[in-house]
């Protein structure tokens, strides 16, 4: 099994695409690109997109986003619940420069090196169509977030090609090989850290190490959006705002629990700043979300004492499951959870679809690799009562359908 799959991919599923069960070779000769990525958000599909079924966020489990299971910090919540009328009618500071400020304080970067914008995608579409053509190379890890195959195959147009992690190895990405991949002149690299749906972390200094040898024409994309759960000094993002070449591109959806308002940054070296700056329109990122972040980013406290008690609910999740025959646990180090089901039982999209039936909504992750097989879940962690629910209903499913699966004597 080759380690680097050349310009081989399979297609991201979306709801929207109207081609997704072409296979690359016809969908290039049909001239038709599947227009969405699959993403595993599926209460809106259960509760309508209308918001008329909000009433089911009490009874639904959603452990199929990477969502907070913990709430805004109180004083986020509070600031806006108090000016919420003005913060609806009022147009936001034009390029979000309080919240460009607040970012540099509190990671001790220059502001020069921040750009704001309405969540990490709407970053990573600004960058990627910027520098990338058809013509353009690029590397993924695989399996990895859904969306950058996605943009870079079918929005971008260019050659993707994939690094192969291996489950024997739990999915750690061999540093060494990375180091070998990097000498083939890349245009973009993209290493989701920690990575999804893996949750395997590359530690800080030894990413760095290799980096400090990128050929000058390659760019490293590194995604950090949960990296705050793995713990203080764990980020890149002082490195990137010092190294041309290396891009943090933060999510402050998931860790600071603010996925509803859409807030994120790009740490990198001033001119990569502002050549992006120049293209991003004015009043892009809402008013209650820049408020949201500048006042969530003042408690650290209260995130602090979130992030330990995710770790300590994975592990509370992990050693519920772990001692199940009928699936492996990779317990990674955010707020989820892979888990391989046997062989011998119901595969992913089967075992979603059962949940689904009983209020829990898991994520099938299949699509998010070419090597990851038809029976990988991913569980995002929730609090403690809920983590019970989700391993009881997972239980109920899988002896429903292992009893639908065996043959009657
Ligand atoms: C690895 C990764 N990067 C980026 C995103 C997008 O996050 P945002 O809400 O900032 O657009 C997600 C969303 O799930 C993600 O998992």
């Amino acid at each position: 099994m080759p380690v680097i799959k050349k310009g081989f991919d399979r297609l991201s599923r979306g709801s929207g695409n109207q081609n997704q069960d072409l296979p690359e070779d016809e969908l290039c000769n049909s001239g038709l690109t599947p227009t969405t990525c699959f993403h595993g958000g599926s209460f809106f599909d259960v509760a309508g997109a209308d918001f008329r079924g909000l009433d089911k966020t009490r009874t639904i489990i959603c452990a199929d986003t990477l969502d907070a299971w913990f709430p805004p910090a109180p004083r986020v919540v509070e600031v806006l619940r108090e000016h919420l009328p003005w913060l609806i009618r009022t147009s936001p500071p034009i390029y979000a420069e309080g919240m460009v400020k607040k970012i540099a304080e509190t990671r001790g970067i220059n502001p020069a090196c921040i750009l704001p914008g309405a969540g990490s995608s709407d970053l990573m579409y600004l960058a990627f169509l910027r520098w990338l053509n058809r013509s353009s190379r690029a590397l993924i890890l695989d399996p990895t977030y859904g969306e950058y195959a996605h943009i870079l195959k079918n929005v971008v147009g260019c050659r993707v090609d994939r690094l192969t992690l291996r489950r024997e190895a739990k999915y750690a990405l061999d540093i060494a090989l990375l180091s070998a991949c990097l000498k083939n002149g890349y245009d973009l690299v993209v290493l989701v850290n920690p990575n999804s749906p893996t949750g395997h972390y590359v530690p800080r200094a030894e990413l760095e190490e290799v980096l400090l040898r990128l050929p000058p024409r390659t760019r490293v994309w590194i995604d950090e959006s949960y990296v705050e759960f793995v713990g203080p000094d764990a980020s890149l993002e002082r490195f990137a705002a010092t190294h041309a070449n290396v891009i943090v591109g933060k999510s402050m959806s998931k860790v600071y629990a603010l996925s509803g308002v859409r807030a994120a940054y790009l740490c990198a070296v001033r001119p990569v700043i502002e050549e992006l700056k120049a293209m991003v329109p004015p009043w892009s990122i809402s008013l209650p979300a820049q408020l949201a972040a500048v006042t969530a980013l003042d408690c650290f406290d209260y995130y602090t004492q979130r992030y330990r008690q995710t770790r300590d609910l994975r592990g509370a999740l992990t050693a519920r499951l772990e001692g199940r025959t009928d699936m492996q646990i990779i317990p990674g180090t955010a707020n989820f959870l892979l888990a391989h089901l046997s062989e011998r039982g119901p595969d992913a999209a089967t075992l979603v679809e059962n949940c689904r039936g009983r209020g829990l909504l898991v994520r099938d992750a299949s699509n998010m690799g070419c090597e990851i097989g038809s029976r990988a879940i991913r569980i995002t962690i929730q609090d403690a009562e809920t983590n019970q629910a989700i391993a009881k209903i997972l239980t109920e499913a899988l002896l429903d359908l292992n009893v639908a699966k065996t043959p009657s004597a």
